[in-house]
Parts: C-alpha cells; sequence; structure tokens
C-alpha cells in the first residue's frame, strides 16, 4: 500500500478513502494493486463497511467491471425482483435509481426484501451532479442499536412481509408516476414461464391478477447478524414499502392515493409477516433514527464507492440537473 494514502473524510469513519499518492497510475497497474491489497480491502470494508476509490484511472462502464472483478469479492449478481427504477448499461452494471429527484430515498441495504440478496454494493461516479444528489450512507449497525428497543423487537420478532404489484408494460402508470416499473423491468424477461421460475427460486409468491398484472410476496427478517462478524443490523426496507406524507412528501403521498385506488394497482404494501399493521409511528420513528444517521457523501467523477450492503445502508438525496451513477452488486 506504499503507493496509496488512506484517510476518513468524516467523522463518522465512512468511507474510507484510498487515493494514489502520484496521479499517474494505469488502470493495470491499480487492478495489480487491488490483487495484491485484497486482504487490507476485505479487512477494512468489514470494520468500516465502506471504502471509497478515488483519484484512480476508472473513466468508464468497462474500468468500473474491471475494478469489480479486481476486488474479487464475489460474483455479480442481477437485480431480479429489484423495485427501484433503473436501465441496464452492461450486464450487471446498472444505472443507480431512476426515480424523480425531487424525491429523497432514504437509507436501505440493498434487496433487504428478497432471499439473494448482494452482499456487496458497488457505484462509479460517471457524471456528478451539479447540486445535491450525494448518495447517502449510514452504519446499519448504529441504527439497529438506536431503535428503541420495544419497536425493534416487534419488528425482529414478527419479521415482514412485502406485496408489490407489476403490471406487463409500466406506461400508463409512469406517465403519472414515473418510480413505476413494470414486471418485464423487475425480472428481465418478458417470458411469463421465467419470471414464475425466478419467483420460486427466490421464494417470492405471485399471483397473476387482471390486465396481465402480477402481485408478488416476499416474507423477510428485520434483522440479520452479519455472516462474518455475527454484529447485527437493522436490514429492511418496510419505510420504502409504506407510502406514506413523511417518505414521499405531502403532494405525492395525496397523488400516490388517487393512483393506488384499485387494488390490483397497489404498488407496495408491507405489514408485519402475521398480517397485523405496522404502527406508523414506529416506522416514522425508524425513519428518524437512519435521518440522525444519515452521512452525506459527496461525488467526484471517477469515483468508485464499495459497500458492505450488510453493514452499510445506502439511499439518495435530491437534486438538480445531471447526474449518472452506475451501480453492480456481488453476492
Ligand atoms: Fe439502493
Amino acid at each position: 500500500m506504499d503507493r496509496v494514502k488512506a484517510e476518513f473524510a468524516n467523522a463518522e469513519q465512512l468511507p474510507l478513502v484510498i487515493q494514489p499518492k502520484d496521479g499517474n497510475m494505469k488502470l493495470a497497474e491499480f487492478l495489480e494493486l487491488l490483487q495484491e491489497n485484497q486482504i487490507f480491502i476485505r479487512e477494512h470494508l468489514l470494520k468500516f463497511g465502506g471504502i471509497l476509490l478515488r483519484g484512480f484511472p476508472v473513466h468508464q462502464a468497462e474500468d468500473f467491471i474491471s475494478v469489480i472483478k479486481g476486488l474479487q469479492l464475489g460474483q455479480f449478481c442481477q437485480y431480479v425482483g429489484g423495485d427501484s427504477p433503473r436501465k441496464i448499461v452492461k450486464e450487471g452494471v446498472y444505472t443507480s435509481t431512476e426515480a424523480p429527484p425531487s424525491i429523497k430515498l432514504p437509507l436501505h441495504n440493498e434487496l433487504s426484501y428478497v432471499k439473494h440478496y448482494p452482499s456487496h454494493i458497488y457505484f462509479f461516479c460517471e457524471t456528478p451532479p451539479v447540486a445535491k444528489g450525494e448518495t447517502i450512507l449510514g452504519d446499519a449497525r448504529k441504527i439497529y442499536q438506536q431503535i428503541d428497543e420495544r419497536v425493534r423487537n416487534q419488528f425482529v420478532e414478527k419479521g415482514l412481509h412485502y406485496i408489490s404489484c407489476y403490471p406487463y408494460k409500466s406506461a400508463f402508470m409512469n406517465f403519472v408516476n414515473k418510480s413505476h416499473k413494470s414486471w418485464i423491468n423487475v425480472f428481465e424477461t418478458e417470458d411469463k414461464e421465467e419470471v414464475e421460475r425466478k419467483c420460486r427460486e427466490n421464494n417470492i409468491d405471485f399471483t397473476w391478477t387482471r390486465d396481465d398484472w402480477i402481485k408478488i410476496g416476499q416474507k423477510c427478517s428485520s434483522a440479520i447478524a452479519h455472516p462474518q462478524t455475527q454484529e447485527m443490523v437493522w436490514f429492511n426496507q418496510a419505510h420504502h414499502f409504506d407510502f406514506n406524507p413523511k417518505f414521499l412528501g405531502l403532494w405525492n403521498y395525496l397523488g400516490a392515493k388517487l393512483l393506488y385506488l384499485r387494488k390490483h394497482t397497489l404498488l407496495h404494501k408491507v405489514t408485519f409477516a402475521d398480517g397485523s399493521k405496522i404502527p406508523r409511528k414506529d416506522l416514522y420513528h425508524v425513519m428518524d433514527v437512519m435521518d440522525k444517521n444519515t452521512i452525506y457523501f459527496p461525488w467526484q467523477r471517477g469515483d468508485v464507492l464499495v459497500l458492505d450492503n450488510i453493514l452499510t445502508m445506502h439511499g439518495r438525496a435530491t437534486f438538480n440537473g445531471k447526474r449518472r451513477i452506475l451501480t453492480a452488486m456481488t453476492s
């Protein structure tokens, strides 16, 4: 590690920033460096939850793929069952969420509501936002500890049931709400049998409803222990699946109420796994704890951010103008 320096960008120590000491490194040399320092990277990821590789020669999606391969933390995985609207850039590489810039996406662990969630998530800054638009970060260990014991116990004991409904084509829904994906996007196929196969493989219950819509449901834990460190983390997206004014803002919330008057078009719903209602005040408490633990991390062009998806949550601040951040996952 004598060719690089490692330091924290903030008091929260997330992420750990690694930069070259001199700016003339070639991509091949950088990949060699990653190879030689795999143990250092793994140990520091497990301790701090996130590493930012800044100032290295990473210019495009292909370089980003090479860096992920060089880190050797796992195999690329698809975004199957994922809810966030995104575009496929290359095999295994997606645009980060295409959700409207005016909505702040609160902290979450990626795909915490599916059986095969990624162990690591990566982001690459192709075009930094002009104003705001940070990828926000939070330590899922601290969030677990800071959630009120009564609320935490109820979530942990009961577990969660996530329900989503997706249309065949999302054109009409997206005319009204740009966040709505079709089931073709969600499962990355037009073949219904393939959709059903992917559902079974991922323990997703499914029902085809009228007008070629699909209703899917998953039962999941609210908190898990990290497989290597055994630390308990808050690991659920109940606060994403409940449409409420605190998450969407009053006007978007009222719009969603109108849009989802018909039950089979309801994008998301979440209850405890036994079907009982999650008190909204408890969800608001969870969101408050997340807000208190949110770290704003500003992008620079060429940055590659590597997160342990279990220890560290991410989200997206609101923004104006252009912003292009690519993402990939491995497990
Ligand atoms: Fe995400």
